[in-house]
C-alpha cells in the first residue's frame, strides 16, 4: 500500500531517496581500535540496507583528537579511505544511499581514548558528568585547521563513494559545544554572545558546503544535526536553537536532522509548551530545507506522525532490532516486526556488546 512513507524525496542537489525512512546514525563501537571498519560492522549495515531509502552512518572523527570512544569510526586521515569505500558500498545496495556521519567529540572524551592527549572544546570548561575532563580551549589557528579538517574530511567521503556527509551538530559534542554558552565562554569572534556562538557553525556549513559544489561529484549531498535542548545553565535552549534553525534553513544544504529521544517531546522553556519540539523547529523552517524527525519511531503509525512535521523520518533502535522494519511496515506485516532483543538473537543480528550498552542505557524495555 502507498503511504506518505514510501514518497521518493529529492534534494537540492539532486539526490533522489527512494522512500522516507533513514536508518539514524548509529555508532556501533565495532571499527578497529584505529578506526578501520571491520567485516564485522559491514555485515552489520548489509543486514539493515537496501529497503531503507538512505543510512547515516555512526559518527566518524575528523580529527585524531575528536575520537570520543574505542571502536569509533575515523575519517581523520587519507589512510581511511579505502576502509570508507568498503562501508560506502556495502550500504549501496538496492538503491540505498549512503551518508557519512563526520563528528568531533570535542570535551565528550577523555586522555585514555586519546592515548594521553588532553581534549579540547571551544573553552576550557567541563561536562557536567562524573569524571569530565576540563578541556583546554582551542587557539584561533586551531580552529581554522578544524574547519579545514572537515573540509578533508567530506574530500575523503566524497573519494570513498559517499552519496553525502551530515555534520554532527548534535548530542553535545563539538559543533554543539561552540554554540553552547555552558562550553564557549569564549569573548573573541567565536563566542560571547548567541551570533557569536554561532560563527563556528557559520563557516564550518560554508566550508563544507564549497568543497562539496567545487568538486565535480553530482547529487553529493550535505545534511546538519542538532540537538535542541540542553538542561545545563547556561545551555542551548529552544529560542536559540530556533534562531539556529532559521540561519541554517537559509544554507544550501540538503537537509536539516534534529536529534530527539521521542518525536512528540514537548520542550523544557516555559515560552514554548504549546506544541511539540518538532513542530516549532518545523514551522521555523517553513518549507526552506527538508527536516529529519526522529524518536522511539516504533509503529508505522509512528512514522506516519512524525511526517506531518518533517519531511523524512530517521529511525535508530527499531532497525537495530528488526532490519526488516521497513518492509513489514510497507507491506502491513508490521505484526511480524521483532520489538525485543533477546540475547540469543544478538549473533544473528551483528549486535556488538557496545551496541547492547547503549540500548540497555536508553530502553532497558526491549531488551530481554
Ligand atoms: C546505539 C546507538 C548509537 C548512537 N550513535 C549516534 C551517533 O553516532 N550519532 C548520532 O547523531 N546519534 C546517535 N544515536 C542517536 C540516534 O541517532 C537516534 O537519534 C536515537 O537513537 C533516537 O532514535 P530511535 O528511538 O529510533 O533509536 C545513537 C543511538 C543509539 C541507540
Amino acid at each position: 500500500m502507498m503511504t506518505n512513507l514510501n514518497k521518493t524525496l529529492t534534494f537540492r542537489r539532486g539526490l533522489t531517496l527512494k522512500n522516507r525512512v533513514v536508518m539514524a546514525p548509529m555508532t556501533t563501537k565495532m571499527s578497529f581500535y584505529d578506526g578501520v571498519v571491520t567485516q564485522d560492522e559491514l555485515k552489520y549495515y548489509s543486514l539493515r540496507t537496501g529497503e531503507v531509502g538512505a543510512i547515516i552512518t555512526a559518527a566518524a572523527n575528523v580529527q585524531d583528537v575528536g575520537k570520543g570512544w574505542e571502536g569509533e569510526l575515523s575519517v581523520a586521515s587519507d589512510q581511511f579511505i579505502p576502509s570508507l569505500s568498503r562501508l560506502a558500498s556495502t550500504i549501496k545496495r538496492n538503491g540505498t544511499k549512503a551518508i557519512l556521519q563526520i563528528f568531533h567529540a570535542g570535551r565528550m572524551t577523555d586522555a585514555k581514548i586519546l592515548r594521553g592527549t588532553q581534549p579540547v572544546s571551544a573553552s576550557a570548561v567541563a561536562a557536567e558528568r562524573p569524571d569530565a575532563e576540563t578541556p583546554r580551549a582551542l587557539t584561533e589557528d586551531e580552529i581554522l585547521v578544524l574547519i579545514e579538517d572537515f573540509k578533508k574530511a567530506t574530500e575523503r567521503a566524497i573519494k570513498a563513494g559517499f552519496d553525502g556527509v551530515e555534520i554532527h551538530g548534535a548530542n553535545t559534542y563539538l559543533i554543539q559545544q561552540f554554540f553552547s554558552p555552558h562550553s564557549n565562554r569564549r569573548d573573541d569572534q567565536w563566542g560571547g554572545s548567541l551570533e557569536k556562538r554561532f560563527n563556528f557553525i557559520n563557516q564550518l556549513v560554508d566550508a563544507v558546503i564549497s568543497v562539496v559544489d567545487s568538486s565535480n561529484v553530482q547529487d553529493f549531498i550535505v545534511g546538519y544535526r542538532f540537538s535542541p535542548e540542553e538542561y545545563e545553565e547556561p545551555g542551548i535552549k529552544m529560542a536559540d536553537t530556533l534562531y539556529l534553525v532559521d540561519k541554517l534553513a537559509d544554507k544550501q544544504l540538503d537537509y536539516l536532522h534534529i536529534s530527539l529521544g521521542d518525536f512528540k517531546r514537548v520542550s523544557v522553556s516555559e515560552e514554548y509548551k504549546e506544541k511539540t519540539i518538532m513542530e516549532y523547529v518545523h514551522e521555523k523552517i517553513n518549507g526552506r530545507v527538508p527536516l529529519i524527525g526522529v524518536g522511539d519511531i516504533r509503529t508505522k503509525q509512528d512514522a506516519e506522525d512524525t511526517l506531518t512535521n518533517a519531511e523524512l523520518v530517521a529511525v535508530g533502535r527499531s532497525l537495530i532490532i528488526d532490519p526488516h522494519w521497513t518492509s513489514k511496515v510497507f507491506e502491513s506485516k508490521e505484526d511480524t516486526i521483532r520489538r525485543v532483543l533477546a540475547d540469543q538473537d544478538r549473533e544473528e543480528l551483528m549486535i556488538g556488546n557496545g551496541i547492547v550498552e547503549f540500548l540497555d542505557f536508553m530502553m532497558p524495555d526491549r531488551l530481554r
